[in-house]
C-alpha cells in the first residue's frame, strides 16, 4: 500500500479505562506506526514490521514523539473566542456582561466568519481536530462554523443556540423560528461531509417550555441529530431552574419532559447533580462533558470523575467561559479538579478522556479519536520536551507515563509538532 507512514511512540487504547484497569487497555509503542491512506488508519503496529509491510509508503519519522489521536473538545463555543478570558464574574452575570454582548455582534456574518477561522486555526494549533460547538441564535452563525470546518475536512459537531428568554431582545428568537432554523440547518449539513447536526438549546433558563417542546419534537423527528446543552453548571442557576420550572422534579427533568433526555443527549457541566439525575442519564445512555478549565474559571464547582464509571464522559474546553483552547492544559485541570476531590487520574485515562471519551460522548466512537485500523486519520503528534522546564524532567522519566505527564501538565501548543486531518498532513499555520 502507497500512503504516509507516520513513526515515532504510539498511543492507542482497546478499551475504556474507567471500565477496565488502564494497564489492560492502553497501547504503547515505543517504536510504534501509524500508516494513513486516502483518510483513513490502514494499520498500526511496530515501526519496523510496518516499514517491510509498506515499502512504498511516505515515511514521516518523529522520532521519539507521540504519535495519538487529535483531541477531540466536546463542548466549546466559537463566537466566544473573542471574549476568552475574561475577568471577574460568575455564570450568570458573566453571561450578561460578556457573552450576550459578544453573541449579538455575530449578527453581522463577518464577525462570525473571523471568530469561526480562528476558532479553527486556534483548536488545529493546539491539536484539536473534532469540535463540538454552540453558534448563536442566528442561522447564519451555524452555516458560516460548518462551511468553514468543511473548507478544512474537519469533522465537527454543531448547532444553532436556541433561546426566546431571559436573553437580550436581539438574542432571542421563538419556539417556531427556533425549531424551523434548526430543521433548516438539519437538512443541510447533518451527516454531509464530516458533519454531525446538534441541537441546540443553550439551558433551561433561557428557553421557554414552548421552545423546549419544539425541539423535543424536532429530536425526535430526527434521532439521528446530537442534542447538546448545559446542565447544572452552577449552584444558582440550578436555584433559578427550580424558580422557572416550579413542577419539574429537578434539572434533568426540565429537558425530560420536553423530549430533550436521550442517549444522543450531550450535556455540559453536570456538577450539581442529584442521584435520581445521575440515574436517568445512566439508564438511558446519555453523555456528559466535564469542562474543568471552566469550572475553576467561573467558580463553577468541582466535577465528580466517578460518574465515569456510570456515564459517558467527555472532555472540554468550553471556551470562552473556559482559558484555554489546549486540551493538554484541560487534561491538566481535569487532573487538578481530580485531585482536589481526592483522586489522581492517570495519564492514560486523561488522554483517553481527550480522545476516545470524547468522541463516545459525541456518538463518534471508534470514527474519531481512536488509533486503529478504519478510523479517520486525525492524529496529533506531540513533542515530549517541547519547553526547557518540560524536557529537563521527561529526561529523568522512568517510564513512559512518567515522560508523558509533564506535557499533559505543562504542555501547550508548542508541543504540538504535527497535526493530520482525514490523512493529510496541516500546513503550519499559526494564528
Ligand atoms: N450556560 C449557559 N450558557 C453558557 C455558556 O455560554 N457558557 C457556560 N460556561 N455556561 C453556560
Ligand atoms: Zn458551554
Amino acid at each position: 500500500m502507497t500512503g504516509d507512514l507516520l513513526l515515532g511512540q504510539t498511543l492507542g487504547f482497546t478499551g475504556d479505562p474507567f471500565a477496565a484497569p488502564w494497564e489492560e487497555v492502553a497501547v504503547h509503542r515505543r517504536r510504534g506506526g501509524v500508516l494513513v491512506d486516502r483518510g483513513r488508519i490502514r494499520a498500526v503496529g511496530e515501526a519496523d514490521a510496518l516499514r517491510a509491510a509498506h515499502p512504498q509508503a511516505r515515511v514521516h519519522d518523529y522520532g521519539q514523539a507521540l504519535i495519538s489521536p487529535g483531541f477531540v473538545d466536546a463542548h466549546m463555543h466559537y463566537p466566544q473566542t473573542p471574549i476568552v478570558a475574561s475577568w471577574g464574574k460568575r455564570l450568570i452575570d458573566w453571561l450578561n456582561g460578556y457573552t450576550f454582548p459578544q453573541e449579538a455582534r455575530l449578527a453581522n456574518p463577518a464577525v462570525a466568519g473571523e471568530a469561526a477561522e480562528m476558532t479553527l486555526d486556534l483548536a488545529v494549533a493546539h491539536g484539536t481536530t473534532t469540535l463540538a460547538s454552540f453558534c448563536t441564535i442566528h442561522l447564519h452563525s451555524a452555516d458560516i462554523f460548518f462551511e468553514a470546518a468543511a473548507a478544512r475536512g474537519m469533522r465537527v459537531v454543531a448547532g444553532r443556540t436556541c433561546m426566546d428568554r431571559n436573553a437580550p431582545g436581539d438574542l432571542r428568537d421563538d419556539p417556531r423560528s427556533a425549531h424551523d432554523e434548526s430543521h433548516t440547518l438539519i437538512t443541510k449539513w447533518h451527516g454531509r461531509g464530516r458533519a454531525t447536526y446538534a441541537i441546540t438549546p443553550r439551558f433551561s433558563p433561557t428557553s421557554s417550555p414552548e421552545q423546549l417542546e419544539a425541539l423535543g419534537a424536532l429530536w425526535a423527528a430526527n434521532p439521528t441529530c446530537l442534542m447538546q446543552t448545559h446542565l447544572s453548571e452552577q449552584t444558582d442557576e440550578v436555584a433559578w431552574v427550580r424558580e422557572l420550572f416550579p413542577d419539574a422534579r429537578d434539572y434533568l427533568d426540565t429537558y425530560e419532559r420536553y423530549g430533550l433526555l436521550g442517549e444522543r443527549g450531550v450535556y455540559g457541566h453536570a456538577i450539581h447533580l442529584e442521584p435520581r439525575e445521575i440515574d436517568r442519564l445512566a439508564e438511558v445512555g446519555a453523555a456528559v462533558v466535564h469542562c474543568p478549565t471552566s469550572n475553576a474559571f467561573i467558580g463553577s464547582g468541582l466535577f465528580d470523575m466517578g460518574l465515569a464509571r456510570r456515564l459517558a464522559v467527555g472532555l472540554a474546553t468550553d471556551t470562552g467561559g473556559g482559558s484555554s483552547f489546549s486540551m493538554l492544559r484541560t487534561m491538566a485541570a481535569a487532573y487538578e479538579i481530580a485531585q482536589l476531590r481526592g483522586a489522581a487520574l492517570h495519564p492514560a485515562e486523561l488522554m483517553w478522556l481527550a480522545t476516545e471519551g470524547s468522541a463516545r460522548a459525541l456518538h463518534l466512537g471508534g470514527v474519531v479519536g481512536r488509533l486503529a485500523e478504519g478510523a479517520e486519520a486525525d492524529l496529533v503528534v506531540l513533542d515530549l520536551a517541547s519547553t526547557p522546564a518540560i524536557a529537563q524532567r521527561a529526561a529523568r522519566a522512568e517510564s513512559f507515563w512518567d515522560m508523558l505527564f509533564p506535557t499533559i501538565m505543562m504542555g501547550d501548543d508548542r508541543a504540538v509538532l504535527s497535526v493530520w486531518i482525514g490523512g493529510r498532513e496541516v500546513e503550519e499555520e499559526r494564528p
